[in-house]
């Protein structure tokens, strides 16, 4: 896999699956922008193993709830780079509670975050795809989206409506020559999941018929291929990379 001359945006980039698929590709060759909305210090950390690994990248604040800040982090892509070939929209958030103790303001914060900045970030860089007639798009869902989770009712609808929205792109982008498709990641070892007590983790983890939880790296590569050529022929699927967790 060569991504020579390639530019990839990652939102969420400054830390866990989304560093992980930052490096990934700025390993590969690829220009990266890493994006984050609060964690500055993460995502220049992310920029130096990217320079130090002699791959060029940009760190972009942008809150992917905000249509003006995704409009300005693709505007600053274009001008530093060029072009935008692929973009991987991973920036998430959780906000756990059993439907009656939700508060209005979780079940908004989650699909703004999780759902919308998906439209957003699609939207904003599908106008520069189009008019190369080339693009990948990447959306990072969740098995939740497919099985639903007590306490995650916010969280599942989000991730269930990037499955729709995503296929739906599919149809609508394929004439332009952009593919469109879902990672859902079971269990990945990051903050996200690293505040959940140790008896749920040890329950998820006897559901897991490979018998370990998933690293960032796992979710990754399957991402860099979908980027690639090696997947050239794929596209509006949903690929589950949770151990078998939901076979
Ligand atoms: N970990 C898992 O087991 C798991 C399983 C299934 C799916 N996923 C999905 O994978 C993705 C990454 O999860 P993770 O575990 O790596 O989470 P994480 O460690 O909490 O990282 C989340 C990233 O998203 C960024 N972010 C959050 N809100 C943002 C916003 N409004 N605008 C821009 N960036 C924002 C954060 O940066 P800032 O702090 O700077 O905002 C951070 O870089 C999420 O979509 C998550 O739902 C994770």
């Amino acid at each position: 896999m060569d991504f020579k001359e390639k530019t990839v945006i990652v939102t969420g980039a400054s830390r866990g699956i989304g560093k992980a698929i930052a490096l990934k590709m700025g390993e590969l060759g690829a220009n990266v922008v890493i994006n984050y909305s609060r964690d500055e210090k993460g995502a220049k950390a992310v920029l130096d193993e990217l320079t130090k690994m002699g791959s060029k990248g940009i760190i972009v604040k942008s809150n992917v709830t905000s249509t003006d800040e995704v409009d300005d982090m693709i505007d600053k892509t274009i001008d530093t780079f060029g072009h935008i070939h692929v973009l991987v929209n991973n920036a998430g958030i959780t906000r756990d509670s059993l439907l009656l103790r939700m508060k209005e303001e979780d079940w908004d914060s989650v699909l703004e975050t999780n759902l919308k900045g998906v439209f957003n970030c699609t939207k904003a860089v599908t106008r520069h795809m189009m008019k190369a007639r080339q693009g990948v798009i990447i959306n990072i869902s969740s098995v939740i989206g497919i099985t639903g989770n007590a306490g995650q009712s916010n969280y599942a609808a989000a991730k269930a409506g990037i499955i729709g929205f995503s296929k739906s792109m599919a149809k609508e982008l394929a004439p332009r020559g952009i593919r469109v498709n879902v990672v859902a990641p079971g269990f990945i070892k990051t903050d996200m999941t690293d505040v959940l007590d140790d008896k749920i983790k040890q329950g998820i983890l006897s559901n897991i018929p490979l018998k370990r939880y998933g690293t960032p790296d796992d979710i990754a590569q399957v991402v860099a291929f979908l980027a690639s050529d090696y997947s050239s022929y794929i596209t509006g699927q949903v690929i589950n990379v949770d151990g078998g967790m939901i076979i």
